[in-house]
């Protein structure tokens, strides 16, 4: 099924690239594990002991504001025989309590108590902190990355800070965070979420509603509004819901498209010089980050 490659033909990823398992370890590690994620708004860590925790491929984290006020980032993970502290989300606590055996660690990530462990002499608590990750803070928006050698957040976020320059970021409110469940691999999703080309005909009503000719992705799960007063609320409602129903719209595809993927028929396609040229940009960035093969 090997496809010969003219000079100066464009396509996609290859078809195993979508489903092998190595290849998503080797994207776990060369992408996820290095790259500035997004977790959530600030706002929700105003106070001492507040936290937001979630899970990054594999890896569960949270971020939790201290006694003195900073912002720190921990793996959820506890260094006694890998237990966890918190349930995915927002919330308060006050110390860090191991689900598993009932360790307790502070908002340093220190740990402070191992009730019902006994007496030994070379264990000593200094020695098994939680493990750190990154955390910055754009704009009320928080970050973290797993990699302490990591760039700053501020030159990974490339043109983003001077594009989105005149819009009032800090005055938004995050109101609603909706998450989907879809079975297809995180790259046929992200080629689908990148392109308009398949707008007329997996989104009519939005293909109605926009010039096409004109289009560009954006598109985001958090819903953050400017106005959060009561007499709006019927509108953010609606305006939630329309996205929502534009994202479903797009699962059958893509789950169909990955199913076909691992089929075995498809090896790789042409990229549109026209409308794909998202996809060509994050397959481009996605083999650098990956390196040779
Ligand atoms: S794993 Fe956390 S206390 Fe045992
Ligand atoms: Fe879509």
């Amino acid at each position: 099924m090997n496809l010969s490659l003219k000079p100066g033909r464009d396509l996609g990823l290859p078809a195993e690239w979508y489903h092998r398992a190595d290849m998503f370890e080797r994207e776990r590690q060369a992408v996820f594990a290095r790259e500035w994620q997004f977790i959530g708004s600030a706002a929700a860590l105003a106070h001492p002991g507040d936290y937001i925790a979630t899970e990054i491929v594999g890896w569960r984290v949270f971020v939790i504001r201290d006694r003195e006020g900073e912002l720190r980032g921990f793996h959820n993970l506890c260094r006694h025989r890998a237990g966890y502290f918190l349930e995915d989300g927002q919330g308060h606590c006050d110390v860090l309590r191991c689900k598993y055996h009932g360790w307790v660690y502070d908002t340093k990530g220190r740990l402070r108590a191992t009730p019902g462990f006994g007496e030994a002499g070379w264990f000593d608590k200094q020695d098994f902190p939680l493990l750190p990750i990154k955390v910055g803070l754009w704009r009320g928006l928080v970050f973290v990355n797993l990699d302490h050698d990591a760039r700053p957040l501020e030159s990974a976020l490339g043109d983003l800070p001077e594009l989105t320059a005149p819009y009032p970021v800090e005055s938004f409110a995050c109101l609603q965070e909706v998450q989907f469940d879809i079975s297809c691999n995180w790259k046929t999703y992200t080629d689908n979420f990148v392109e308009g080309y398949h707008i007329p005909s997996i989104h009519p009503g939005l293909n109605a509603a926009i010039d096409f000719e004109g289009f560009e992705t954006t598109q985001i799960y958090h819903f953050y509004f400017r106005d959060t007063g009561a007499e709006q609320a019927e509108a953010r409602a609606r305006t939630i819901e329309t996205n929502c129903q534009i994202v479903r719209e797009d699962f059958g595809i893509c789950e169909i498209a990955q199913r076909n993927l691992e089929a075995g028929a498809f090896s790789r396609g042409p990229l549109s010089p026209k409308q794909e040229a998202g996809v060509r940009y994050f397959h481009d960035r996605l083999r650098g980050s990956l390196g040779p093969l």
